[in-house]
């Protein structure tokens, strides 16, 4: 386990390298709140979906988010619980300031569109991921976010 100054130069490493190749210098945010109803999504509870979801995690994801609550915060915080939390919600990580103050909610429509094409969306989110272009991929990914968490 690297210690937290390793932790934090390889943190500042990715963002500087993320600032410089990502655009981070726009401050435009193009989403808001998006209401959601109480029912989940009818693909967030496919059990069909959470192999392939878990795979998209674990190649896209895993190396900067844990799903695991209790584990030490990587690159990014966790995301257990994700689903319909407000951005910047995560206790114990400190998120890039600009992103403290944006009033985006996690919900499934949110993070749909976001995950296509995070820099768009939410441009000061300094997070190094391109985005991923498939829509299947897209709702894998959420469907084993949500069953993972459901299942803590
Ligand atoms: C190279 C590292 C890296 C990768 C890969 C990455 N992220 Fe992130 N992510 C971050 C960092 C760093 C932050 C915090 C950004 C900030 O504070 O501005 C973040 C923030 C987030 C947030 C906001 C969390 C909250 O509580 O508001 C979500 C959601 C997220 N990432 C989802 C994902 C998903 C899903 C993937 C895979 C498809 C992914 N990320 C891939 C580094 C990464």
């Amino acid at each position: 386990m690297a210690g937290d100054w390793q932790r934090a130069a390889a943190v500042t490493l990715i963002l500087g390298w993320s600032m410089a190749s990502a655009g981070c210098t726009q401050t435009e945010t193009v989403a808001g709140p998006v209401a959601e109803s109480a029912v989940p999504a009818k693909f967030l509870t496919d059990p069909e979906l959470f192999a392939p979801g878990a795979k998209v995690f674990k190649y896209r994801c895993a190396a900067c988010h844990s799903m695991d609550a209790n584990k030490s915060q990587f690159f990014g915080p966790h995301l257990d619980g994700l689903i319909q939390r407000k951005i910047a919600g995560t206790p114990g990580y400190t998120f890039t300031e600009e992103v403290q103050q944006l009033s985006i909610v996690w919900t499934t429509p949110v993070l749909l569109e976001w995950l296509e094409r995070p820099q768009q969306m939410v441009a000061d989110m300094c997070m190094p991921f391109t985005g991923l272009p498939k829509q299947a991929d897209r709702e894998a990914l959420l469907a084993y976010i949500y069953q993972a968490s459901e299942a803590k």
